[in-house]
């Protein structure tokens, strides 16, 4: 079927099965490989986007489900000023290391700042504990996003 998605701010057409993965259209279809692919089972956070400024997963998440909604990639991230500062800080404290879940964990983040702009540690560790990293970045990551936190 055709689809007009937004993303990005850009209205992109897609003719894609409705019960495509978001993931596999904004990477397969619209060439955007920033956003990753982990578990495809909802389960490990390395596809999360925003889909009207709301952390979703988009491996489980059809093409047809999202109408009118502005979805934003790691590659959009910059665009908003939680998103820039959250990235330059994840390069000044070096939180990655392989760095595969880190789209992820930055879409996260920003999300988690947009709805709380002050999450104390205890926060930040319940509102990220979904998104798995495997190399254990775990510390560094809530430390980054408490630099950004007011
Ligand atoms: Fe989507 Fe793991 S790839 S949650």
């Amino acid at each position: 079927m055709a689809y007009q998605v937004r993303i990005n701010g850009e209205l992109r057409e897609l003719d894609v099965p409705e019960d495509m993965p978001l993931l596999w259209a904004i990477r397969n279809e619209i060439g955007l490989l920033g956003t990753k692919f982990g578990c495809g089972m909802g389960l490990c956070g390395a596809c999360t986007v925003h889909v009207d400024g709301v952390a979703q997963r988009s491996c489980s998440l059809p093409v047809g489900s999202i109408g009118t909604a502005e979805v934003t990639t790691i590659e959009g991230l910059g665009d908003t000023e939680i998103g820039r500062a959250l990235q330059q800080v994840w390069v000044e404290e070096d939180v990655m290391q392989c760095g595969y879940c880190q789209a992820g964990q930055l879409m996260n983040a920003s999300a988690l700042l947009k709805r709380n702009p002050a999450p104390n540690a205890r926060q930040i560790d319940a509102a990220m504990s979904g998104n798995i990293c495997r190399c254990a970045c775990y510390t560094r990551i809530r430390d980054a996003i408490a630099q950004v936190a007011d």
